[in-house]
């Protein structure tokens, strides 16, 4: 009785972690795709997709303009304040202009209950706007959902 007991407990502790690797694995490889809606003959917004195509995402995009790229931003909940040229949106969360792939992935790492990151304008540096060598210094901000923005990383000029 107490060898089978032994031996049960033995099989459960592999099965478990049988379970937990391949899971993992996964995780580590399906990072989710960003889809990208942009403004017609944007170069900057182009600029920004081939940039995260280059950071390693999986990248979709759409063109739009207009009132219809306006009404996409409010209704992934960019406020005005925070507007830039494109938006994306990744597993839930939405991406304001010319946003860092390393903010994108601390974001899918952190998930905070937030709309997601914003760059608004388009600060000279950012990436898909022109050298980080010699940049304007930029935040990246964190949109709440009631609107609200707060720093989530500050880049200083360089
Ligand atoms: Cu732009
Ligand atoms: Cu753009």
């Amino acid at each position: 009785m107490t060898e089978f007991r032994i031996g049960r407990r033995e099989v459960i502790l592999a099965a478990t972690a049988f379970a937990v690797t391949p899971a993992a694995k996964a995780y580590a490889e399906e990072e989710p795709p960003i889809h990208v809606v942009k403004g017609r003959g944007c170069e900057c917004c182009e600029a920004w997709v081939d940039y995260l195509r280059e950071q390693g995402f999986t990248v979709t995009d759409e063109v739009s303009m207009g009132t219809l790229l306006i009404r996409f931003k409010m209704d992934q909940g960019i406020p005005a304040k925070a507007f830039s040229c494109h938006t994306g949106t990744v597993d839930g969360y939405a991406l304001e202009g010319h946003v860092p792939a390393a903010d994108i992935r601390r974001l899918l790492d952190e998930r905070p209950d937030a709309v997601g990151l914003a760059v608004p304008g388009m600060p000279f540096g950012s990436p898909g706007m022109g050298s980080a060598d010699s940049r304007d210094a930029y935040d990246v901000l964190l949109v709440g959902r009631d609107g609200s923005l707060e720093v989530y990383t500050s880049y200083p000029a360089a």
